[in-house]
């Protein structure tokens, strides 16, 4: 089956669910999706990643092929069965891995959904959370090519902190609320319930907010 996009209304402007517009740069990226993989039977990556999305049900997975002497990406490949933000958001990923003769490993890990946007022209503030799967697929397949080459010490996983210890809520799960549009402590604890059987941590909590707001979402400092 072909996962290539099928759903052009949604970057067509006024017709997607919050009236957003799309720009130029979303919409190429849409239409022309670079590094694409079609069919990964045949594709010898030499990591590869795939993580999905609470907020959707959205699955991404990236392949890369590693310069091993330099220890830069030469490819990156994608496919997703999610959206036209999800699908422009991670072919400019895609080419920023690539451009210049290709990102260390070190640099790709590094690529944030931030950067990505910036380099989008921007998304719908209720389509940040697409924007971040494809770099997390990638620090995943970077994270793969570590272990199948035996450099098992450069494995980094991204480790939640605990910080509701009566309902075990880590930063993750905060960061993951506001990735799904929960913008106040209200809205993240109709989602997590955080804060609820530990109040001490709700300063902490509003504080984190303000971070992933300012991290993901172009209105933070609004
Ligand atoms: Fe699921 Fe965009 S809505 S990836």
């Amino acid at each position: 089956m072909s996962n290539q996009p099928t759903k052009p209304a949604d970057v067509t402007p006024g017709k997607g669910s919050s009236g957003g517009f799309y720009s130029d740069v979303v919409k190429e990226h849409f239409f022309h999706p670079h590094n694409f993989l079609e069919d990964e039977s045949s594709y010898e990556a030499d990591g590869t990643g795939m993580v999905g999305s609470p907020a959707c049900g959205d699955v991404m997975r990236v392949w890369i092929k590693v310069d091993k002497k330099a220890g830069r990406i030469v490819e990156c490949k994608w496919k997703t069965f999610g959206c036209a933000s999800a699908i422009a958001a991670t072919s400019m990923m895609s080419d920023m891995a690539i451009e210049n003769g290709g990102l260390t490993l070190e640099q790709a890990r590094e690529i944030r959904p931030q950067d990505i946007m910036t380099r989008l022209g921007g998304l719908p503030a209720r389509k940040i959370h697409c924007s971040v799967l494809g770099d997390k697929a990638l620090r995943e397949a970077i994270n793969d090519y570590y272990r199948k080459t035996g450099q098992t010490d450069r494995i980094l996983v991204e480790q939640g902190r605990v910080i509701d210890k009566v309902l075990k809520i880590t930063d993750h799960d905060i960061e993951e609320a506001v990735l799904e549009g929960a913008d106040t402590l209200e809205k993240v604890q109709a989602k997590t319930k955080v804060g609820l059987g530990d109040p001490s941590c709700i300063p902490e909590v509003e504080q984190l907010i303000r971070f992933y707001r300012e991290k993901y979402c172009n209105d933070a400092k609004a």
